[in-house]
Formats: C-alpha cells, structure tokens, sequence
C-alpha cells in the first residue's frame, strides 16, 4: 500500500534550544534560508507523501502561518516585481496539504504520534522528526525506508550506528540483518545501559509504520518522566507483527541543539552555490586568523 500520509511531531517545549525557543517554535528556527521543519516536509513531498499532518501546541501558531497562503505578502511582492520570492512563498503554501492537530499536553512523542490517529486513520504513515535532517540526495531517508516498507510490507525504524556511550540517549533495537543495511527487529529498548544495550543502532528521526501502532500507544504505560515512548509502543507492536529497521545512507543533523543546527548549516551551505563560495572564503580567513 502506498504511504501518504505524514506526521511531523512538533508540540515539544524545544528545551535545549531555550531561550530561542521561549517565544519562537523550535521547529521554525532557520538553517540558511527556511525553517528547520520545511526541510522535512520537502523530504517528505518528494517522496510522494501528499498530506503531512503536524502536531502542534500553545504558542506555536508560526507554523500554521508558515504553510499557510499571505495574499498581503504575495501581493506587496507583485508589486515590487520580486518574482523569486513571489514563487517561493507560494510554492511553502501549495506543497501538500498540511493539516494540524494540537497536543494539549506535552505528554511525549509517542502521545504526539496518538493525537494524530484521527487524521491519520486506518492506514500506514511516515514519521518525520523535524529535528533530525538527513541529508543524501538524491535518496532522502525517507526514501530509503519507504524502500524497506515496500519490500516488507511492515513497519520500518530508521537506526544510525553510534559510539556505544551515545546509545543511552536514544532507542536501542536488537537487530537480525536481513540484506544490506537492513534488520529484523527482534527487541527494542528505550534508552538502555551502554553495558547492556542490545546493539549500538540507535533508533533516530524517521519511521513508517502501520496503522497498529496507535492500539499499542493506548496501551502504553508513560515512562520515567510521565512520557508516552514512541519506542515502547514499538515493542509492543513487535509482539504483534514484524518490525524492520533502516541502517539509511546520508549524513543525519541533530539540529535540536545550538551546535547541532551550526554544524547543519554550514554544512548544508557548502551545497548551496549561492552560499558556498562566500562561506569558503570566510572560514578560510577566520581559520588562518584563530591559529
Ligand atoms: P525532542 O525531545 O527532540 O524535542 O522531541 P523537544 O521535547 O521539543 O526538545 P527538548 O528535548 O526539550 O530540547 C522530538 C520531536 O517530538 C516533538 C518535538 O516537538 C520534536 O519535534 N514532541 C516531543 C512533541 O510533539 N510532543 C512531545 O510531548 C514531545
């Protein structure tokens, strides 16, 4: 079955991003010239996702506006004749069709996913953490785990490897490979012991899963921190059917943290044409002018 439907969790206090974040959504801050979400809503778009459906909260309607269309704007911009911006905020509003459902509580990511059950309704659907960029054209992650879900026919987690300390700041699956880069899931657990973890593939900001999954989010009980784990409803899942894991190609930012999103941009601007000749020549001044 084809996947398209998105969820893209973004209800989050963004608290390693304060205090930018106080006022501003986590998810709205920019790398170079678009906000951190509209990387993975075009990942998405690309893929053939054609309805993205964001988790929200209180204070955090810049991203409501963002998709939305500004006849104000767009009109003042024909005016000017400034024809590229005209077609740039356009094309944000006209991307797919964004829909937006609030979290009234930040409950956690696998309560964020839950609220979206009524959007979603009774068929698989992509998982996009805005926080995680992975950058790998011209397959984007995404891509590479719709692949798996194809093949499969059945829920697919994006894994990284990670220097075993780092494992204990995420999901941990215990892993049968199946093909290249490729896994069985045969356990999973959130944030374990580096001396016991299961495998050092930590599970990271991508997923496509099946419609199951909010059955077993209602049956989760919150963890440590009164927070509904995506993770646990995934082991719970497994007892029910199979669960495979994407070991994808690319280079994934985690730009939920100052440094995280520094290293994304520069990095993503060395990509960029109109960027990356100033860049170069900047750095390479400040480099010579620091030693
Ligand atoms: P994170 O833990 O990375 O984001 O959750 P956060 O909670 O906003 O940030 P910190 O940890 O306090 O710095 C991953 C994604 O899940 C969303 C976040 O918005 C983020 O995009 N999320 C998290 C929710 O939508 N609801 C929640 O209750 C928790």
């Amino acid at each position: 079955m084809q996947v398209k439907k998105a969820v893209i969790p973004a209800a989050g206090f963004g608290t390693r991003f304060l205090p930018a974040s106080k006022t501003i959504p986590k998810e709205m801050l920019p790398i170079l010239d678009r906000p951190m979400i509209q990387y993975v809503v075009e990942e998405a778009v690309a893929a053939g996702i054609t309805q993205i459906v964001i988790v929200t909260s209180r204070g955090k309607e810049a991203m409501a506006d963002y998709f939305d269309r500004s006849p104000e704007l767009e009109r003042a911009l024909a005016q000017k004749g400034a024809t590229a911006g005209l077609e740039e905020v356009r094309r944000v509003a006209s991307m797919a069709e964004v829909v937006f459902v609030r979290q009234q509580e930040q409950l956690g990511l696998g309560h964020a996913v839950l609220c979206a059950r009524p959007a979603v309704g009774k068929e698989p659907f992509a998982v996009f953490l805005p926080d995680d960029i992975i950058y790998h054209p011209p397959k984007s992650g995404i891509a590479q785990l719709l692949e798996v879900y194809q093949q499969f026919g059945a829920s697919v987690v994006a894994v990284e490897e990670l220097p075993r300390e780092a494992i204990r700041n995420y999901g941990a699956i215990e892993p049968r490979e199946v093909a290249e880069r490729t896994y069985e899931v045969l356990g999973l657990v959130e944030k374990p012991d580096p001396a016991v973890a299961p495998s050092n593939l930590g599970i990271v900001g991508r997923y496509v899963l099946t419609p199951e999954i909010f059955d077993c989010l209602e049956g989760v009980r919150p963890g440590a921190i009164g927070e509904l784990q995506l993770t646990d409803a995934l082991a719970l899942l497994l007892k029910r059917q199979k669960v495979y894991a994407c070991r994808f190609r690319g280079v994934r930012y985690d730009v939920g943290t100052p440094l995280g999103m520094l290293r994304a941009s520069l990095e993503l601007a060395l990509t960029r044409p109109e960027y990356a000749p100033h860049l170069r020549r900047w750095m390479g001044d400040l480099l010579h002018k620091s030693q």
